[in-house]
């Protein structure tokens, strides 16, 4: 892209200098009137036969620098598929089983990854300004982002197609961190959920089931295998909730589990206001220990 940036700035600079050196010469080297034959070649030289040569160079150019941009890397495959109103995201890694995840993104650094885009109903947009353009999520069909980040860091992520009434409350958020941190990590995420600690977890695990949770849910290793909602095998690690929208801890988990209707508008979520304080509290730390 950058190489093509140049060749472009180059190019165009050129030509403005030819448009204006020829515009200095006509009205202020040679202000009289012209020869009327060199005027038809100039037009037929400068205005049909040098774009056509130049942009036809420039197209053909462009089409061969394409395929590097898009080829796929050494094997890491992320599915990302944009729900109402979160991201379920989807770890291929090659040869390996699947590992889901939701509403935050990690890469390792240096590496080309592809991601497949996709939604089930609405048009969304995938958006992480510092590491590419945007891509459409469109439903029936599957886009391709091919990524190769350059440098570890934290970077957030939007949706960037208005789709519905918590648009603006879908972000996500990208980890880069070094290959050897993100293997790690992705072991990590394949594990089924640790088991509750503390009897305030269990009484939590307990309810979460007896709630129908389950239904629209999955915990890896539990009952729960519901696929309507995000996977909280391992929320609890997660950067934020709620699709980057609350920060991660047992205070926002409580009270998005009573508000989720109230805090987004729309979603599939129900609020659970029902609920004693402490019945949300022992819920929320469960949750919160899903490490
Ligand atoms: Cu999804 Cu806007």
């Amino acid at each position: 892209m950058a190489e093509l940036f140049w060749l472009m700035a180059g190019g165009a600079a050129l030509l403005w200098l030819l448009v204006l050196g020829t515009a200095f010469h006509a009205t202020r080297i040679r202000p009289r009137s012209h020869d009327e034959r060199a005027g038809r070649w100039l037009i037929l030289g400068g205005g049909v036969a040098l774009p056509l040569v130049v942009l036809t160079g420039l197209l053909v150019h462009g089409l061969a620098l394409m395929p590097a941009l898009r080829a796929a890397g050494d094997g890491l495959l992320i599915r990302v598929s944009g729900e109402q109103w979160w991201w379920r995201v989807t770890y291929q890694p090659p040869g390996g089983e699947p590992v889901e995840a939701a509403n935050e993104i990690r890469l390792p650094v240096g590496r080309r990854v592809e991601l497949e885009l996709s939604s089930p109903d609405v048009i969304h947009s995938f958006w992480v300004p510092p590491l590419a353009g945007k891509v459409d999520m469109i439903p029936g069909r599957t886009t391709r982002l091919v990524l190769e980040p350059t440098r570890t860091g934290t970077f957030r992520g939007v949706c960037a197609e208005f789709c519905g009434a918590s648009h603006a409350l879908m972000a996500f958020m990208v980890e880069v961190t070094e290959p050897a941190a993100f293997e790690a990590w992705l072991d990590a995420q394949a594990e089924a959920a640790v088991p509750p600690a503390g009897a305030l977890a269990r009484q939590g695990r307990k309810l979460f089931m007896e709630l129908g949770c389950g239904a629209c849910h999955a915990v890896r290793g539990t009952g729960a295998k519901g696929r309507i909602g995000p996977d909280l095998t391992h929320v609890g690690s997660r950067l934020s909730l709620a699709a980057g929208i609350m920060p991660n801890g047992h205070k926002a988990f409580a009270r998005w589990i009573a508000g989720a209707e109230a805090i987004k508008p729309g979603s599939r979520m129900p609020s659970y206001d029902m609920l004693p304080p402490r019945e949300l509290e022992a819920l929320a730390a469960w949750l919160e220990s899903l490490q």
